[in-house]
């Protein structure tokens, strides 16, 4: 279980740029749940995460992981457990690396060899195998740059690169927002499948509300570092686009926009 705890954050305290983010923000995420996060720019969704990931500490608050309390534990230690992937495609992979190299790069970091490119012949099968899953034809490239694919090719080998890691918590930033609806589809399908295969707990943020809506067993709507929606299995199925569309509207008519 994944909890934050009377979580406050303030951005540039004392100065005319102060943003006052979190006051008292809680959220307890059980294991193996997905959870799908959407709302507007600037309402706390990266913020969150950061704070999840150990990228920014909380001003005051804790962070808990199965009870034990991780608030001060360095990003580093917590990327065992914890794999992250970016809109960016271009952040969760080595460009000057081959596909090859990036996978035999992820498969030593699960035998704790870290940052050692060199491969394994033994595991190539599986990498191709594992690639071959995609449906993308990355494993007849195994000695192409990355930095030479597609933005949907390069999140999907940053989301195989992350299965053989092996993490218990999936943490995804807009991660097909920067892809063609296609490549967007097949990596929030290829998302979907590890996520339930491997007994994930995922926290997906996203601005695509169709993806929030159809996938994940909850879904939580942020505006201005509060959770202003958070349903759950039958109340998320219940959901209509209309009713999520509708109260983006109300909130942002608040905002003034
Ligand atoms: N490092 C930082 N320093 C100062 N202010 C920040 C910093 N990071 C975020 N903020 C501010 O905190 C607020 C929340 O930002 P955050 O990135 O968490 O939003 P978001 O919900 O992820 O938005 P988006 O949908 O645009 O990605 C914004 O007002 C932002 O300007
Ligand atoms: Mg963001």
């Amino acid at each position: 279980m994944l909890e934050l705890r009377q979580i406050d954050k303030v951005y540039n305290p004392g100065t005319v740029r102060e943003i006052g983010l979190f006051s008292d923000f809680s959220l307890t995420v059980p294991k193996g749940q997905f959870v799908s996060v959407v709302g507007s720019n600037g309402s706390g969704k990266t913020t969150l995460l950061n704070i999840l990931c150990g990228s920014l500490p909380p001003d005051s608050g804790q962070v808990l992981l199965d009870g034990q309390d991780i608030t001060r534990q360095k990003e580093h230690l917590r990327a065992r457990r914890f794999a992250r992937i970016y809109q960016n495609p271009a952040l969760g992979t080595c460009a000057k690396m081959s596909i090859r190299e990036n996978m035999a790069l992820a498969d030593n970091k699960r035998r704790r060899m870290n940052l050692r490119p060199g491969t394994d012949r033994s595991r190539l099968p599986l990498w191709r195998q594992m690639l071959a899953e995609l449906g993308l034809g990355l494993e007849n490239m195994m000695e192409a740059r990355a930095g030479s694919l597609s933005g949907g090719q390069r999140q999907a080998l940053a989301l195989t690169m992350s299965r053989l890691t092996p993490v218990d918590f999936l943490i995804l930033d807009e991660h097909t927002a920067a892809l063609d609806p296609k490549a967007a589809d097949i990596i929030m399908h290829l998302t979907d499948r590890m996520v339930r295969e491997s007994g994930l707990t995922a926290i997906m943020v996203t601005h695509n509300l169709r993806f929030a809506l159809d996938y994940g067993d909850r879904l939580l709507m942020m505006h201005q570092g509060h959770a202003v929606l958070d349903v759950r299995d039958e109340g998320k199925r219940r959901l209509e686009m209309e009713d999520l569309l509708r109260l983006f509207n109300e909130i942002s008519v608040e905002c003034g926009n």
